[in-house]
């Protein structure tokens, strides 16, 4: 069996900077995205500075059950067993808590939150247990704190917490590790979004972030870090 990485929402911003502290230590990566534009992109950029790497890239909306079970099925075609599963993929939305809709809820909740749970049911679902398969869920310190004009976010956020606690508890003496990362904010496409008009000048380097993930993550080892907050000096 081949062992893989998988990065959802590697095709930009944190996830492609995971994807990129992968293969520089040579590691097989698969990148999971809604657009095949920057996910060609993405893997353009990865197959450029990987020197051992095989980069894989699959469209995916993970708030989509169809596309899930087919990314399930691809691994299981092409004998390939998931070692990480890095659940990146996320969407924020800044608004007045008397302005929430339906659809705006549904924006959030799917990749925040919805597609994190369908994905790792179903590469839960697929993987051997006899296998050790690392579950990285990427939150935000939104998930800690209550803020400002995010009442949508946040929600999805703290529910993706409540989700990651509970797994943790279910899989405990499996050989299934699980793994909180709440990171402050970082310079990257998720803050263009309308309405939004924060100076993110001062924020995080994705880049320097996710090598803390990645160095913290990978060490293997008796040892396991199970949770992560990372917060730029003030
Ligand atoms: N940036 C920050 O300040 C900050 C702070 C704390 C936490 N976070 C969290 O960090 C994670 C990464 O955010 P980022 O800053 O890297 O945002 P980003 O630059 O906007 O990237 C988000 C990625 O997620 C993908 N994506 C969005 N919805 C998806 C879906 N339904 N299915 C599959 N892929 C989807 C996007 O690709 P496509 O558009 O191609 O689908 C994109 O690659 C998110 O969970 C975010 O909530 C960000």
């Amino acid at each position: 069996m081949k062992k893989i990485i998988i990065i959802t929402g590697g095709s930009g911003g944190l996830g492609l900077a995971i994807a990129e502290q992968l293969v520089r230590s040579g590691r097989d990566v698969l990148i999971l995205g809604r657009k095949s534009e920057k996910l060609d992109r993405a893997a353009r950029k990865l197959n450029s500075i990987a020197e051992n790497a095989e980069i894989s890239t699959l469209i995916c909306n993970i708030g989509n059950e169809t596309d899930v079970r087919r990314v399930g099925k691809y691994l299981t075609e092409h004998k390939i067993v998931t070692e990480y599963l890095f659940n990146n993929a996320g969407r924020g939305l800044f608004s007045k808590a008397g302005t929430s809709t339906a659809a705006m809820i549904d924006d959030v909740f799917e990749a925040n939150l919805k597609g994190m749970i369908l994905l790792t049911s179903e590469i839960l679902r697929i993987t051997p247990e006899k296998e050790e398969l690392t579950i990285v869920n990427i939150m935000s310190t939104s998930a800690l704190h209550g803020r400002n004009e995010e009442t949508i976010y946040c929600a999805a956020k703290w529910g993706a917490r409540g989700y990651t606690e509970a797994l943790r508890t279910e899989l405990k003496g499996t050989k299934r590790n699980i793994v909180a990362v709440y990171p402050g904010g970082m310079k990257t496409d998720f803050w263009k979004v309308p309405g939004q008009n924060r100076d993110i000048s001062g924020f995080m380097d994705p880049l320097e972030v996710a090598e803390k993930i990645v160095n913290a993550v990978l060490v293997k080892d008796k040892l396991l870090v199970t949770d992560i907050t990372i917060n730029r000096k003030k």
